[in-house]
């Protein structure tokens, strides 16, 4: 909520008792343009503009609702309104409002018709910098020397391999593909809510291109844990480690290589260190 706006628009409404001879139209104009104001930039973070409109529409049923509660005020409204659609002196206000109502709808719709090819959201091809080691639940994992301690069953014992793969297959379904999609193309449900949109793993950017250490970092920490200089933007990945076991983490990951078909980047062996 932003409190500068509420005391302007508390202000402006203390003020309108003020105005000598307001009359009834005056407080509806001032309350709805004070709760317009308020929905508008009064609250922090913004409503979607649908939410706004259904809320003006609620109030705007609101105040006539308390207008025609009262018959004097009622009384009073109808006459302003009959005398200004009757009246000849009224005729050249009524033509410009008959006029210009449906020129501002138009206008409206011309704007919303037209608008501008945006360009596609993508995503990101830039890796940010891991931690050389962080904690999980307690145990540190080094980033740089650590590898997935499943991937060696893959040879060593094939069918036990394949039974962790099958709990990433179910973490991943479970948790993941409602953003990164059915085929893991960064095409979930929910993916095209987001800025920047999930990684689509089927890409040689992502996760071809990574180690499991770095890929696990990225599912325990979750854009919260993205270093501050490689987020000009807010990652919506959540931080699994809040949800997950070490284990699932560590199962997702190979699931990920092993439905996509990719790879991961094969350590360098020269002491570890710096080479992301
Ligand atoms: C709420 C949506 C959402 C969910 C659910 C989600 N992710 Fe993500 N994920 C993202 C977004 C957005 C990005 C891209 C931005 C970033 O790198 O933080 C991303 C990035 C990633 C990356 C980094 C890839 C790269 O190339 O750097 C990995 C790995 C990842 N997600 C794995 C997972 C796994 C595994 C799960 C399920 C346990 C999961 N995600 C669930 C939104 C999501």
């Amino acid at each position: 909520m932003n409190i500068i706006i509420l005391l302007v628009v508390c202000a402006g409404l203390v003020a309108l008792r003020f105005v000598p001879k307001i009359n009834i139209l005056g407080w509806l104009a001032g309350w709805w343009i004070a709760a317009f104001v308020f929905l508008r930039w009064g609250i922090d973070p913004p409503l979607p503009t649908s939410i706004q409109g259904m809320f003006v529409a609620i109030l705007t049923l609101a105040l006539l609702a308390y207008l025609s509660a009262d018959s004097s005020h009622f009384r009073f409204v109808l006459d302003r309104f009959v005398a200004f659609t009757t009246r000849k002196k009224y005729t050249i206000p009524l033509l410009a409002v008959i006029v210009l109502l449906p020129c501002l709808v138009a206008l409206r719709v011309y704007f919303d018709v037209t608008q501008g090819p945006s360009p596609p959201l993508s995503s990101r091809t830039i890796h940010p910098p891991p931690p050389v080691s962080i904690e999980v639940a307690g145990n540190t994992i080094d980033l740089v020397n650590d590898d997935n301690p499943y991937r060696a069953l893959e040879t060593e014992d094939p069918a036990a391999f394949e039974e962790h793969v099958e709990n990433g297959r179910r973490v991943y379904y479970e948790n993941c593909v409602y953003c990164h999609g059915d085929d893991m193309a960064g095409d979930g449900l929910f993916a095209h809510g987001f800025d920047p949109i999930p990684a689509n793993f089927q890409d040689a950017t992502t996760i071809a291109m990574l180690q499991e250490g770095y890929i696990f970092w990225r599912i325990a920490k979750g854009g919260p844990g993205l270093p501050s200089e490689s987020t000009p933007w807010l990652s919506a990945m959540p931080a699994w480690e809040d949800f997950l076991s070490e284990e699932d983490m560590w199962d997702v990951t190979l699931f990920l290589y092993d439905f996509t078909g990719h790879r991961p980047r094969a350590r360098e062996d020269h002491g570890g260190g710096g080479d992301h």
